[in-house]
Formats: structure tokens, sequence, C-alpha cells
């Protein structure tokens, strides 16, 4: 990313700014229900005693000049899927349609790719949310295929799609550019 905006681990001061930024239904309308509305004080001091205390760290503030402007992570898999990660981002609203979450998503994978042992990472984006399958495609993530009214969210049953990503292609990309 530039130096404008960027990613790096949560602090105790992001708190007044999470709130702001994560409390808003449209945020929430694409995420998991873990991710509430109303999103409140609890649940902001609930996340960040978990991204604050974890090692390694996986869990990132997006920021715009090292204010908070969103969140993204990765969340690696047990047992046989160890080497695949899902990765998951979103930004405050006033910040969306300027092509942050593309530079997020980029650095983040190169993030992943470059300090841990993953080869595959992944997302499962709603099937009403084209921005997101968008950020995804242009960061090079294939359109692997469609987990059938697999989601209910506010009592809508939709798809997921799901977007895959090799180290492999990544690095070869990365060769070519
Ligand atoms: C999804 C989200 C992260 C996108 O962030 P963003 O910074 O606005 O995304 P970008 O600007 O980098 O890119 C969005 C792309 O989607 C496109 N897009 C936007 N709305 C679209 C629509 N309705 N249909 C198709 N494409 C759309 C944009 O044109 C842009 O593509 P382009 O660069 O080729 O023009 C943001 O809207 C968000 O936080 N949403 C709520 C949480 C969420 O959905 N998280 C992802 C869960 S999988």
């Amino acid at each position: 990313m530039d130096d404008v905006y960027s990613i790096r681990t949560f602090r105790l001061d992001d708190k007044d700014r999470l709130l702001a930024q994560a409390n808003n239904s449209l945020v929430s309308a694409y995420l998991l229900d873990a991710f509430p509305f109303p999103y409140t004080e609890q649940d902001a001091d609930a996340w960040l005693a978990i991204a604050i205390d974890q090692s390694p760290k996986t869990l990132f503030v997006i920021t715009e000049n090292d204010q908070l402007i969103g969140g993204t992570g990765f969340y690696p898999k047990n047992d046989v899927y160890h080497l695949s990660a899902e990765i998951g981002y979103w930004l405050g609203e006033t910040y969306w349609g300027k092509g942050i979450a593309s530079k997020t998503v980029y650095t983040l994978v190169n993030y992943i790719f470059t300090n841990t042992h993953l080869i595959r990472l992944f997302a499962g984006v709603f099937s009403n949310n084209p921005a997101s399958a968008r950020v995804l495609e242009k960061n090079g993530f294939v359109r692997e295929g469609y987990l059938r009214k697999s989601i209910i969210k506010r009592n809508e049953i939709l798809d997921e799609v799901r977007y895959g990503l090799l180290r492999q292609d990544w690095m070869d990309a990365f060769e070519k550019a």
C-alpha cells in the first residue's frame, strides 16, 4: 500500500474509531453475524482483547494516516486444511469506492505469502456482494464455486461464492509484473 493507507496490528486506542466505523448496518450486512449490528462497546472490547493478545498476529487494522478505517485478517484452518487460510476485510462506509479494499487485500496477501507457510487463501463472499467479489478478482483470486443456499443473513437465504488464490499463482504473477 502507499504511505496514506496501510495495515497494522490493533491497539487499545483504536477503540473509539472501531466503534464509530463498525457500528453500521450496511457494513455488518455482508459479514458473519459475529460482526453484529448494533456493534456495542462490549463488542469492541472483546474484539480488541482477542486481537491485541494473539500471537502470531492474524488480525489487522486498515489505516488512513495510522487511524483505523476498517479491519482485515486471516484465519488459518486446522487438520488436513492447515496449509489454507480464509481472509476477511471490511471498511467503514465513508471509505468505500476508493480502491482501498483492493489495495488492502494486495497488502494482506503479500504479508501472508511472505511470512507464513500457507499455500492457499480463500474467501467466502455473499452472493449479494459484487463489490467484494471484484476486490478479490482484481487480486488474482479465482471463483471456485458456489455453496448454494449456505447462508442465512437477516432472514434472506443466499449462496456463498468461494474465491481461492494459490501461493504459486501469486508468485508467478509477481515475477511477470
Ligand atoms: C466490499 C468492500 C470491502 C469493498 O471496499 P472498497 O474499498 O469500496 O472496494 P474497492 O474500491 O477496492 O473495489 C470495489 C470494486 O467493486 C466494484 N463495484 C462496486 N460496486 C459494485 C457492484 N454493485 N457491482 C459490481 N462491481 C461493483 C467497483 O467498481 C470496484 O471495482 P473497479 O476498481 O474495477 O472499479 C466494502 O464495501 C465493505 O467493507 N463492505 C462491507 C463489508 C464487506 O462486504 N466485506 C467483505 C466480505 S466478503
